[in-house]
């Protein structure tokens, strides 16, 4: 089982086929979520979310994945745990371990928390947002919906829009666009981009203008207020004027390109309420697609004795295998 993962922690970490595995498994998996089928490959398993920061897609859609693989949850909320009581975060976990559970996604503010985990533990660990380091599964659901809209992200323009340097969003896109042979830009305020954008092996411009005429892909990124030490954007007003995705600025794309976010989208900042709603948005196509990602990476570390099944499942459906 050469391909298979024991963890996610990072896109960076993964191989092209890998990546490509996991989402074969996660298309094939669509019809079947779809006409409402339980896939039981985490039968009798349990998935804790241990989550420090806040989410909304990220934590239900794990919750929906499990249940969707026939397993069951724990979730642990920052907020009413005994984390108040001075609990480390190797010691939450070595408890909520000791109960039983099969494996751990984890959520944290710092920067290689889940690494740090997946040397303590005994269960796969998934990353489910660390830091301003990576956040894969949104990466991968990402890839997913820009697949699903243009064929294939080989040779496309992916231009990435807003709070470059503070988002773990954004460089998981990267790692994995580049390794599927994407073009990736960045733009931004030149405050929130890294310092050598080039080192990430994408370009840059600080005007969006420069850029979108030849995108194939938007991905609007939130302008993260609790991630900045310092406010780094004049005003939320002047950003929204200058990199918001407005109705006149969508004018400038090629008629296919589609808009992505992340979310949670501020709305008339990041996007613009006709553009977020509009038809090149697919941004609910991508939190439905957050669910057959979050399968895929499930099942792949739970149960790898059962994938090659499934892809051979996956690839027998139409439209089940990317080319
Ligand atoms: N995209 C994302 O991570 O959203 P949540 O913070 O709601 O999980």
């Amino acid at each position: 089982m050469a391909d298979s993962i024991k963890h996610l922690i990072a896109a960076a970490d993964l191989t092209e086929k890998q990546i490509r595995r996991l989402l074969d498994l996660a298309r094939g998996f669509g019809p079947r979520v779809t006409r409402g089928e339980i896939i039981p490959l985490l039968q009798g398993k349990t998935v804790v979310n241990l989550f420090f920061e806040n989410s909304t897609r990220t934590r239900l859609s794990f919750e929906q994945a499990t249940r969707k693989l026939g397993g069951t949850t724990m979730n642990f909320s920052a907020s009413t745990s005994s984390l108040s009581k001075g609990e480390t975060l190797i010691d939450t976990a070595k408890n909520i371990l000791a109960m039983g559970p099969h494996c751990l996604v984890v959520r944290h503010a710092s920067a290689g928390s889940p690494h740090i985990l997946s040397k303590e533990l005994t269960i796969p660990v998934v990353n489910a947002g660390d830091g301003f380091h990576e956040h894969p599964t949104q990466g991968l659901l990402d890839v997913l919906t820009m697949e699903e809209k243009l064929g294939t992200v080989k040779g496309k323009r992916v231009v990435i829009l807003g709070d470059i340097a503070h988002s773990r969003v954004a460089r998981s896109n990267i790692h994995i666009l580049k390794k599927l042979g994407a073009s990736v830009a960045v733009c931004g305020p030149p405050t929130l981009l890294p310092p050598r954008p080039e080192i990430l092996g994408v370009d840059f411009a600080f005007r969006p203008e420069e850029l979108l005429p030849d995108a194939d892909v938007i991905m609007a990124l939130r302008i993260q207020m609790e991630r900045q030490n310092r406010m780094q954007i004049p005003s939320v007003a002047e950003y929204s004027k200058i990199w918001g995705m407005s109705r006149e600025r969508a004018k400038l794309l090629k008629p296919e390109a589609i808009i992505l976010h992340p979310g949670p989208i501020n709305r008339g900042v990041e996007l613009d309420p006709e553009v977020a709603d509009g038809p090149r948005s697919v941004i609910l196509d991508q939190v439905f697609n957050g669910v057959l990602i979050r399968m895929a990476v499930l099942a792949s570390v739970c149960a790898p004795e059962k994938i090659e099944e499934q892809l051979k499942i996956s690839q027998s459906q139409p439209g089940g295998r990317h080319v």
